[in-house]
Order: C-alpha cells, then structure tokens, then sequence
C-alpha cells in the first residue's frame, strides 16, 4: 500500500503592529507562504483599521486578530502564545506627538522588553525579529559616508537637535540597544532589521507615516528635507521578504541592515520630475549644495547571506505613488499651481497635507 508523507505543520507567527504599512504586507506575505498569523492590533474591534488584513487572501483559515497594546506590560501574552517566530513591527511613530516620553519612547522601550519577557515565558518561540530603523544608526553630528551594522545614532545630538522625528530616533536607539541586553538575559535568539526609508504599493486604508517623508518634494513638506537630503530606501516588498529570509535563515544572527537605493534629494527630485512631470518639482533646495555627497547604507552582510532585492528606485516610487492616486490621497498633478496666482487647496480628502501652492 503506497504510504502519503504527513504534511509539516504550519509554522505558527506573531506579527505585532500588523495593521500598519510594513506590518499589513508582512502578514500578506507570510499568509502566501502558509503561515498561520497572529496579528496583533490595539483596537481588533475598530473594523475600518484591520478590514484590509481580514480581506487578505487566506486570512479566513490562518489568519487570527489579537488586541495587544506596547503600553500594557504583558499585553501580547496570549498572542505569542504557541508561535514559532515573533515579527515586532509595531511601534509609535507620530512626529507631533505631545509628549514625546510618554507618548513614544517609554512604550517602544518598554514594548520590546515585555515581548522579550512574554517570548521566554512562551518556550516555544525559535526567533523573534525586531524592526528597528536606520534612524537608529546615522543621527549624529558628522554624516558617515557609509553605515553598517556597527552604528548607532548619537542620543545626546538627538536630545540636544530635538529635529523633526527626534523623538522617534531616540526611542528606537534606546529599545534596540534594550532588546540586545534583555534578549541575552533571557536567552532568546534575536535578530535585528534595519530598514531605510521604506516606499511602495500599500495595503492601508490609512496614509503610511513613512511615504508623509518619501514623497516631500511632491508635497512641499520642507521639514522633511533634511531626512532625504542624503536619502537611502527600500521597497516595501524587498523589506516584507528581508524579514522572513531573517526568520527562516537558521546562520541570521546580529544586526542587518536592509536597504537597496541611496539618492541625494536632487537625484530623487530628479527621478519624481522625469517619470512623473505632471507634479510640481523643486529644482533648488535651499541650503542643500547641488553636489552634496550620496550617504549609503551596506546591506552587505544581508546580501552575503543570501538575500537578494527585486526592486528599482523607481518602482518604489511608481507603487507608492499609483496606490496613493488610487487611494485618492495624492493628487494626479500639482501642475495646475505653477503658473497660477490664486491659492489652490490640492488637500485630497484622505491624504496628506500639501503645502499650498501659490
Ligand atoms: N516605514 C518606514 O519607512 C520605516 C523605516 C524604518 C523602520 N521602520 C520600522 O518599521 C516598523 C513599522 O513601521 P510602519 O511604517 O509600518 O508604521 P505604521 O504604519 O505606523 O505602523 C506601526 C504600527 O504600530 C502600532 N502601534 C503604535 N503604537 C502602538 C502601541 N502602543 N502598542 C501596539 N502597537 C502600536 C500601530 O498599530 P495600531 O494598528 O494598533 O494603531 C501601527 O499599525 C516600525 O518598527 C518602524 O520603526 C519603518
């Protein structure tokens, strides 16, 4: 009688943060590949905010929605409970928060410790991987010409400068270097990802926190400048695959950076001005030298191990851009401003502020 092999089991994950940019496309990734995913939310019942992770295909049979909070010591018991791999993508990130202590940095410390802490108690995770930033590694002083793991952004620059975001640096610096210590305490196998600017198509009903930056010289936010000014990026896609080449590669051990573009702002203004002429481009930006160097990021040690990236710059931008028209939060053009002389309110009803145009 011919015998049947039984299938593997599923290999069971969290993904905390799923709803967000990065962790919606995660969970659609690791969903295609069978996983069964726990996805933890703070508001399961909100159905405006996780319609798009319960309308992924194969979320019917292996997909489960988890209320955790980073602010309730504990909260994601339940939902690590059982899994292999944890995914900890969630973290606060609003630049204009009131209190930035309280707000932001306190829950993202306090966050990864209580998921380490619930990680051991649950015995059964294999490996936890926690998205940092590279606002973790080039916040200083003088800019480095490249970066690699071995970096890590200046806290007393960051406090002193308070610049857009600083906040947000400063809580992943500190959570980061947190997880390190406590992941040796406790004995869990860490691995760290260390996404550029992220750019691409999107899953969110909501405009994504990180494309306010990426598409600042088609908006005007001048106070994003100074984060692309010597810019590097990923694709959405590339980064969602980074991850779970770092959760499946049994040699991923450390840090690892996760980037495939660098550009100075003039190079992505450039690109944006060629592809998509329609909108309205600066072509100076004040305070920025024309020839000011490119600052990369090595993802060589996530390359030797091999992982390959699939996108081009300017994919980034063509998904990131179509799935904003598409979403109706990007005007089709800024062009109808320049030559006008009335003020025109190009604020599409969902998406970002565009910085009126005379
Ligand atoms: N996007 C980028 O360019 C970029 C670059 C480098 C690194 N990263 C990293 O990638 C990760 C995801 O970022 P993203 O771009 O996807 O941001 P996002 O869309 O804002 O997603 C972040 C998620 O974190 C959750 N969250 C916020 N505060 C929380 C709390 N107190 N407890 C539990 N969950 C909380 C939110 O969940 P709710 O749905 O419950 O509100 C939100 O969905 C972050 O760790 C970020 O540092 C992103």
């Amino acid at each position: 009688m011919e015998t049947v092999a039984p299938l593997a089991p599923a290999t069971t994950v969290c993904v905390t943060g799923a709803a967000g940019y990065v962790g919606s496309w995660l969970v659609m990734k690791l969903l295609e590949r069978g996983y069964i995913v726990h996805a933890t939310v703070r508001d399961p019942g909100n159905i405006k905010k996780v319609k798009h992770l319960l309308e992924l295909p194969g979320a019917k049979t292996n997909l489960t929605l988890w209320k955790a909070d980073m602010t309730v010591n504990g909260s994601f018991d339940e939902a690590i409970q059982g899994c292999q791999g944890v995914f900890h993508v969630a973290t606060p990130m609003d630049f204009q928060c009131k209190d930035p202590e309280n707000d932001v940095i306190k829950p993202t410390i306090e966050g990864v410790l209580s998921i380490i802490r619930t990680c051991a108690k649950a015995k059964t995770v294999r490996r936890l991987v926690f998205t940092s930033t590279a606002g973790a590694l080039n916040v200083a002083e003088q800019r480095k010409s490249v970066y690699d793991e071995n970096n890590w952004s200046d806290l007393d620059f960051i406090y002193s400068k308070k610049m857009t975001g600083w906040m947000y640096f400063a809580s992943k610096v500190l959570a980061e270097k947190a997880a390190w210590e406590a992941a040796k305490e406790y004995n869990i196998d860490l691995v760290s990802i260390i996404p550029t600017l992220v750019v691409g198509q999107f899953n969110t009903p909501t405009f994504p926190p990180s494309l306010i930056t990426a598409l600042a010289p088609i908006t005007g936010n001048e106070s994003h400048y100074w984060i692309i000014k010597q810019g590097q990026y990923v694709h959405l896609d590339d980064l969602c695959e980074a991850h779970i080449f770092l959760f499946e590669e049994p040699k991923a051990e450390g840090r690892y950076i996760c980037s495939s573009h660098d550009a100075t702002i003039y190079d992505l203004a450039n690109m944006i001005r060629d592809k998509w002429p329609e909108y309205n481009i600066p072509t100076e930006f004040e305070g920025i030298d024309k020839d000011i160097p490119l600052v990369r990021f090595s993802s060589k040690k996530l390359v030797e191990m091999g992982f390959t990236f699939k996108y081009t710059f300017e994919d980034m931008y063509r998904g990131a851009i179509e799935t904003c028209r598409e979403k109706g939060m990007l005007p089709y053009s800024t062009q109808i401003c320049s030559n006008g002389d009335q003020e025109i309110d190009l604020v599409p009803s969902k998406g970002i502020p565009m910085i009126k145009t005379k």
